[in-house]
């Protein structure tokens, strides 16, 4: 398949943007927006839950073991290390501008932050608690139940109130003011002159047919190998395990480019250790293009420029347990 008709399967208008536009609202991607909190005392439960690490069964494993908040919302590493030192099955996105995604997970599973937050407290691969056991903790702590009750007006607290509570702390975390969005709102000396050749690059190219818009990514689906086959030894089908259908297999979410300086290792088996490798790959699978070494350098130089400013946490202090708190289990059998 040539690269046009590559696009073309991939369901892809190229029309819609028009590379020799200068004006911001006219480019293919737009500036990440500061979070408004309407709902503080919300947001703040919601960031001490996402940082207690008796939400697992091990007392060990926090949302933040693996979405590292101080790591770009990642954890660095190809697969996570879950429950009992358990190897993951995929590589952890990051947490940050996830609420710009389509849905969420690599296959989309979970249609938004709310659905996906209950997922980890129960799966046995990585915090390895059940529902219950979670509410029945978090209920046998006066301070979480005085909290939950001050936000929610509830007694009892629920496994709705936890996700909610963490969708509201995760809507928060956003990357606004990178130098690439400096430069969209119109300080053409935020990047230098080989970064913005990079950019072109990036948009002539056709990089830009998948990541696009605010999160320069993460607002579609497509194919992994699309002009020629990726190569993996990991199990995941993409979205084709939510679809059931053949025509969806290898299909991910596009992932966000916003930080994607830090969240290293890259794809969804977390095989491509550098930027170099992953816009190299990109490149000969996505687009039939072979960079030249100077080429793939301009890209990664303005794929740095994504960058944007880090959400700025205070460490929280979390309630401590009671007597009747459920004690946690570290090295279950
Ligand atoms: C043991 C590691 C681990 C823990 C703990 C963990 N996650 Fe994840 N998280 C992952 C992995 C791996 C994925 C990708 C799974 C997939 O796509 O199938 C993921 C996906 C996500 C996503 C989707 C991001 C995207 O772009 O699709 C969000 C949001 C998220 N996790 C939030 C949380 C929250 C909130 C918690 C705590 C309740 C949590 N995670 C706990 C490893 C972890
Ligand atoms: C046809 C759609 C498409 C095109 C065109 C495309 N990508 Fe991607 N990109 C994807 C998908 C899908 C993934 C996730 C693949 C996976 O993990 O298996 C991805 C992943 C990436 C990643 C890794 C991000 C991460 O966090 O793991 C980078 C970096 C990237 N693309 C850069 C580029 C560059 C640079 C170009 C142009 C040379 C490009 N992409 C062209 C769809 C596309």
């Amino acid at each position: 398949m040539n690269k046009a008709s590559a696009l073309l399967a991939a369901g892809i208008a190229l029309a819609c943007w028009n590379p020799l536009a200068s004006a911001a609202s006219q480019e293919p991607i737009q500036p990440v927006e500061p979070a408004v909190i309407k709902e503080p005392a919300k947001v703040e439960l919601g960031k001490k839950l996402f940082f207690d690490p008796r939400l697992s069964r091990s007392g060990a494993i926090s949302c933040n073991s693996c979405h590292n908040l101080a790591m770009g919302g990642s954890d660095n590493l190809k697969a996570s290390i879950g429950h009992k030192w358990q190897q993951g099955s995929i590589n952890s996105p990051t947490v940050l501008n996830s609420s710009l995604n389509i849905a969420q997970f690599w296959d989309g599973r979970a249609k938004d932050l709310r659905e996906q937050a209950g997922g980890p407290i129960a799966n046995p691969m990585e915090m390895a608690s059940t529902h219950e056991l979670a509410i029945q903790v978090l209920n046998s702590i006066p301070g979480y139940r005085a909290e939950f009750k001050q936000v929610f007006g509830k007694d009892r607290i629920t496994i709705d109130e936890v996700t909610g509570a963490l969708a509201a702390f995760e809507e928060t975390l956003v990357t606004p003011n990178s130098r690439f969005d400096q430069w969209l709102r119109g300080d053409k000396k935020a990047l230098t002159v080989r970064e913005a050749a990079g950019y072109e690059l990036f948009k002539n190219s056709g990089c830009v047919a998948c990541h696009n818009g605010v999160a320069v990514g993460g607002n579609s689906f497509q194919k992994m190998g699309l002009v020629a086959p990726y190569q993996t030894a990991n199990k995941a089908e993409g979205r084709a395990a939510v679809t059931g259908k053949d025509a969806d297999r290898f299909n991910f979410k596009v992932p966000t480019l916003r930080n994607v300086a830090l969240t290293y290792p890259y794809f969804h088996d977390g095989e491509a250790a550098t930027l170099t490798q992953a816009v190299d790959v990109m490149g000969r699978l996505q687009l039939g293009r072979t960079f030249t070494p100077d080429e793939n350098a301009q890209i990664v130089a303005f794929l740095k420029t994504l960058t944007g400013d880090q959400p700025a946490i205070q460490y929280p202090v979390l309630p401590p347990s009671e007597d009747d708190t459920p004690r946690p289990e570290p090295f279950l059998k």
